[in-house]
C-alpha cells in the first residue's frame, strides 16, 4: 500500500470557521415539457459541511438528493441560490478562480461504470485526468500507481478495462480518478447502492479510511438511515426538495423530530426485534398511519408546499394548522432544526411558519 505523504493530504481547513462546503437557499426548477408542470426539485436548501467532517443527506427517491449533487460540483445551474467551497462563491470571480475552486468538489456516482470510458483502461482514464490539470506532469506514471495504491487496487490494475472490473473494482478506480484532481470535498452519491451487499462495507471502510489520510469533507448521499448513520457528523433529511430536520447524527438519530425522520429510523433495522416498532407498523407510519395501501407517493410536481406542509397526505400527526400554512426550518434543540408545526410545539417554540 502506497503511504500517504503530507503533500498528498488535499483536505484540510481553509482557516477557523471556515466550512469546507455550503449552499445557501438553492433551488432548482427544471422548466415544463409538454404541458407537464415545472419540476420544482430542489426547493430552497441551506446547510454547511464543517471541514474533515461528514455530512449525510438522507431522503426517499425522487427528492432531489442527486439534483442536489449536481448543483454541489456544478454540472447543473442552480435556478437560485449559490454554492460556496472554503467561503468562496462558485459563480463568481475570475474564471482561472472559478476553474481552480471547481477542483475542490468532486462527485463519485452511484453507478461506477457511468464516469468511466469503456474504451479506456484504467491507467489512461486517471492519467488523462493528471495531464488535463497539469498535475505531477514530471511522474504521471508514479502518481497512477499511487492512486490505485490509495484505493486499494495497485498497479496490476492499470492496464484492465472497464470491463474486466467487478463493481466494487470499478467504484475503487471512480474513487481513484475522483482523488486524481486533489480534492478537498467529495460528493459520494449512493456510492454503494449500485454494488454487491459483499463489497458494501469495504468501499464504506476505504471511504472512511480515504477521509481520514487526507483530511477530506464528504457529503455523503443515501436514501437509508441505516447506511448514513454510521458515518455522518451531521445528517439532513430531506423530503420533496427541502431539508426538513438537520442536526447532528445522534440527535437526529435518537431523538428524531420530523415524523418523516421517525418513520425512516423506525424502519432502521436494529438487532431486537421488541425493541422497535414491527417493520409493518413502520410502513403504516411512514404512509400516514394507515395500514391499507399507502397512497402513490407524492410528487415533486404536484406539492404546493407554499400554503402547506408538504408532507401533510402522509402525516399521522398533522393538526389544522399544517393544512393553513407551511413550516419552516427552524432550530429545535442546541444544533438541530426541523421544519414541523407540531415538532416545533412540542419543543416549546411557537408555530414554524415559513
Ligand atoms: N433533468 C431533469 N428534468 C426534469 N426533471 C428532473 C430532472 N432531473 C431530476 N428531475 C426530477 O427532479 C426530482 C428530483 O430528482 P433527483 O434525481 O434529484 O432525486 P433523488 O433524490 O436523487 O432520487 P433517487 O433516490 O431515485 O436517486 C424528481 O422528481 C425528478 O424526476
Ligand atoms: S407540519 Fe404538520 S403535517 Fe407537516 S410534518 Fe409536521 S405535523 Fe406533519
Ligand atoms: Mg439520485
Amino acid at each position: 500500500m502506497g503511504e500517504v505523504t503530507a503533500a498528498a493530504r488535499h483536505g484540510g481547513s481553509d482557516g477557523p470557521g471556515i466550512p469546507a462546503l455550503r449552499c445557501v437557499d438553492l433551488a432548482k426548477h427544471y422548466p415544463s415539457r409538454r404541458r407537464q408542470p415545472t419540476v420544482m426539485a430542489l426547493r430552497g436548501v441551506s446547510f454547511e459541511v464543517p471541514a474533515g467532517s461528514t455530512f449525510g443527506v438522507v431522503g426517499e427517491s425522487g427528492c432531489g438528493k442527486s439534483t442536489l449533487a449536481r448543483l454541489l460540483v456544478g454540472l447543473e445551474a442552480p435556478t437560485s441560490g449559490a454554492v460556496e467551497i472554503a467561503g468562496r462563491r462558485v459563480d463568481t470571480g475570475p474564471r482561472s478562480d472559478r476553474r481552480a475552486l471547481a477542483r475542490r468538489i468532486q462527485l463519485v456516482f452511484q453507478d461506477p461504470f457511468s464516469s468511466l470510458d469503456p474504451r479506456m483502461p484504467v491507467a489512461r482514464a486517471l492519467d488523462e485526468v493528471l495531464r488535463f490539470h497539469h498535475l505531477h506532469d514530471d511522474r504521471r506514471d508514479e502518481r497512477v500507481v499511487e492512486l490505485l495504491d490509495m484505493v486499494a487496487l495497485g498497479g496490476r490494475f492499470a492496464r484492465r478495462y472497464p470491463h474486466e472490473l467487478s463493481g466494487g473494482q470499478a467504484q475503487r478506480v471512480a474513487i481513484a480518478r475522483a482523488l486524481a484532481v486533489e480534492p478537498q470535498v467529495l460528493v459520494l452519491d449512493e456510492p454503494t447502492s449500485a454494488l454487491d451487499v459483499s463489497v458494501r462495507a469495504e468501499i464504506m471502510n476505504l471511504l472512511v479510511r480515504i477521509q481520514d489520510e487526507l483530511r477530506l469533507s464528504y457529503l455523503f448521499i443515501s436514501h437509508d438511515l441505516s447506511m448514513v448513520r454510521h458515518v455522518s457528523d451531521d445528517i439532513a433529511v430531506m423530503y420533496l426538495g427541502r431539508v426538513v430536520e438537520v442536526g447532528r447524527y445522534d440527535a437526529v438519530l435518537d431523538a428524531p423530530m420530523h415524523p418523516y425522520t421517525r418513520a425512516l429510523a423506525d424502519a432502521v433495522p436494529v438487532p431486537d426485534p421488541d425493541a422497535k416498532r414491527t417493520s409493518h407498523e413502520a410502513r403504516a407510519v411512514s404512509h400516514g398511519g394507515r395500514a391499507d395501501p399507502p397512497p402513490e407517493p407524492a410528487s415533486a410536481r404536484d406539492v404546493d408546499d407554499e400554503h402547506a406542509c408538504a408532507f401533510l397526505p402522509r402525516c399521522p400527526v398533522a393538526e389544522r394548522v399544517c393544512g393553513e400554512r407551511a413550516p419552516r426550518l427552524a432550530p429545535a434543540a442546541a444544533g438541530h432544526e426541523v421544519s414541523c408545526h407540531v415538532a416545533s410545539a412540542a419543543a416549546g417554540l411557537g408555530p414554524a411558519d415559513r
